[in-house]
């Protein structure tokens, strides 16, 4: 397993806002976590991330206990686009930006490997953002700044890529050309995609599994159909759902 959680307890005050979360993900799948606001989604993705160290319980990164490895072999390992992200520096360009999140430093340097520039272009050009390449980031919208941000996370060419609400902002294009990206590039480069994600339709369509987290715990797990069932949603949501089957995959249509 690349991504191995066992019974995590964390929390920020004195109560635990994670309470025994236990996940795995392997090279070449796409996981993703659903589940309501304030459920502990986006803290388990910081816990993974290394950002919040576990109060109890064990987080493994490559069959690797996360404590005992440093920020900088994690940061080699692992990509964490964060549900917030600091808006960049206003001169830089978006090329510059992406640049960043491969050499950490513009500054001081005094030449970027050419595998640096050429991870960049790729990566751009992947996303159809070759000619957003000039422009500058303050001067994007919303929704581009956050293609640029998943450009950012991808362009680092991680092992392991942790995405909090990553189509938060995009159009439905958008939306569905980065998740179909993703999942091809999980098949392709081996990679393990952890999503925080509020869609559970796109989840259901996209992911090979789906934990569903409620209150600081999972609550179900496993391939889609087997989570998405309206029970367990109407436990979790407090309201009801019907599953419908469009090509196989299962989706959930609210009712109240
Ligand atoms: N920095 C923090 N300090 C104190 N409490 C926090 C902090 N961050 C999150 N919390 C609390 O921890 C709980 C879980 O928050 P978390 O951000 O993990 O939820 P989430 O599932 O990602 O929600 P959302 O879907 O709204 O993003 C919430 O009750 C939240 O108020
Ligand atoms: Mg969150």
């Amino acid at each position: 397993m690349l991504v191995k959680v066992q019974d995590l307890v964390y929390g920020y005050g004195k109560e635990p806002v994670l309470r025994g979360v236990s996940l795995s993900a392997n090279e070449g799948e796409l996981v993703s976590i659903v589940g309501p606001n304030g459920s502990g989604k986006s803290t388990l993705l910081k816990c993974i991330a290394g950002i919040c160290r576990p109060w109890r319980g064990k987080i493994e990164i490559a069959g690797r206990d996360i404590t005992r490895i440093s920020k900088r072999e994690l940061n080699r390992i692992v990509s964490y686009l964060p549900q917030e992200t600091t808006p960049p520096p206003s001169l830089l360009t978006v090329y510059e930006y992406v640049l960043l999140g491969r050499v950490q430093s513009l500054s001081g340097r005094v030449a970027v490997p050419e595998e640096d520039h050429r991870a960049v272009l790729e990566t751009l050009d992947m996303l159809d953002l070759t000619s957003y390449a000039k422009r500058y980031m303050n001067e994007l919208s919303g929704g581009e700044k956050q293609l640029i941000y998943i450009a950012q996370a991808l362009a680092r060419k991680p092992k392991i890529l942790l995405l909090d609400e990553p189509l938060n902002h995009l159009d439905i294009k958008n939306q569905f050309k980065v998740i179909r990206l993703l999942r091809e590039l999980t098949r392709k480069l081996d990679l393990c995609v952890i999503i925080v994600m509020h869609d559970i339709n796109q989840a259901a369509r996209y992911s090979d599994k789906i934990y569903l987290m409620n209150n600081g715990e999972i609550v179900a797990e496993g391939p889609p159909d087997e989570v998405l069932e309206p029970e367990i949603l109407e436990k979790v949501y407090g309201i009801k759902f019907r599953i419908v089957y469009d090509e196989n995959v299962p989706q959930v249509i609210p009712i109240g």
